[in-house]
């Protein structure tokens, strides 16, 4: 089956052909270059950025794939959750097509798509749903970070999730209070690899509280506190990346100790992670030595598939389609605040 799917949640244009579980193009068009100025992205902007782009993108997508638009056999986009007037453009796009062509058409979740592109590998990308067991899911992006039992293909809870600021918020923001560019978390990446993680300690919020939920806003608070107690630390670079390395450190014991302390709690033997945040060089070494220690099984998301991109949003539907979903091009409408549970429950 040959899926063409539609991903604009966010700041990232992004179209791709998957063909059989095959990713086949997966273009994605950035606008942080865009939102730079403003330190974050602008929902009004995103849209008409989107707007631009959407068609070259799809013309792309089908350049990059060899395939003609008569060539595909089902439509998929990000329904939700995330910036309304952004979703709406990728959204209808997909249901244009669809509709143009009598096409079935699914509008799916960001999350579950991020979540299901760590069974994803090989070159070029392939599906490996075949592959998928109980396991706990890090999902850790701009917007959520969230624990999430997998029980089978599309069978899955949510643990918990931050009940203030995403891991990626924490990043963004503690980059912004130290002068790095948006979005602050691959800045904060680079630097932290040249720095020491010890230099300074910051907290590991509801680190030793038995539930799955986090909280990083209060670490990117004690940034700030840090900061205006230190301002001589923004002069040296080396007391940057030193800063850098600790904030990231902090960052990631929590999600690691505690994704960890799920899958023993769950009795699972797998871990996956996936989302921006899961780019983050450290978090990926971290979760690798902390999973070989326990005896448990790691499946990263691969770094083409962590950001947000369509190929993950192709991959998903595929799945969909494959276990008989029935989709409807008048299936419904965008989903801003659409809820992973609500996805499982059908509601
Ligand atoms: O999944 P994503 O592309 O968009 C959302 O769904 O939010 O995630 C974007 C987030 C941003 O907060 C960005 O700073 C973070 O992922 N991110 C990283 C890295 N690359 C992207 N955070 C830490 N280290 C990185 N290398
Ligand atoms: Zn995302």
């Amino acid at each position: 089956m040959n899926i063409l799917a539609f991903e604009t949640s966010c700041d990232e244009t992004s179209v791709a052909i998957v063909c059989d579980g095959v990713v086949v193009s997966n273009v994605v068009a950035s606008q942080i270059e865009t939102h730079k100025v403003y330190g974050g992205v602008v929902p009004e902007i995103a849209s008409r950025q989107h707007l631009k782009n959407i068609t070259p993108v799809v013309a792309s997508a089908f350049t990059e794939s060899g395939l003609r638009p008569e060539d595909i056999d089902g439509v998929a986009a990000t329904r939700g959750p995330g910036l309304p007037p952004a979703l709406m453009i990728g959204f209808r796009a997909a249901q244009g097509f669809a509709f143009a062509r009598e096409l079935p058409f699914l509008g799916l979740h960001h999350h579950e798509a991020h979540l299901y592109s760590s069974w994803t590998g090989g070159e070029p990308l392939a599906a490996r749903f075949d592959e998928i067991q109980p396991s706990v899911a890090l999902i850790v992006s701009g917007g959520h970070t969230l624990l999430v039992q997998v029980d089978s293909a599309l069978k899955h809870r949510i643990l918990g999730g931050t009940i203030d600021d995403a891991a990626g918020e924490c990043f963004d923001k503690s980059a912004k209070l130290i002068g790095l560019p948006y979005p602050g978390g691959p800045e904060v990446d680079r630097l932290a690899a040249e720095g020491n993680p010890k230099a300074y300690s910051f907290p590991r919020p509801m680190l030793k509280e038995g539930n799955d939920d986090f909280s990083f806003s209060g670490l990117k608070t004690s940034v700030r506190y840090f900061l205006e107690k230190h301002p001589a630390v923004l002069e040296d670079g080396q007391a940057i990346r030193d800063l850098c390395a600790s904030v990231q450190e902090a960052i990631i014991d929590v999600l690691v100790t505690k994704t960890i302390r799920a899958t023993r709690r769950m009795g699972f033997r797998c871990v996956t992670a996936s989302g921006g945040v899961t780019c983050n060089r450290g978090l990926r070494s971290r979760l690798q030595l902390a999973c070989e220690k326990s005896g448990i099984g790691l499946r990263l998301s691969e770094p083409a598939l962590c950001t947000d991109n369509a190929g993950m949003v192709g991959l998903l539907a595929g799945l969909y389609f494959e276990q008989g979903a029935s989709p409807s091009v008048n299936d419904d409408d965008i989903r801003p605040g659409w809820t992973l549970d609500l996805v499982t429950s059908g509601a």
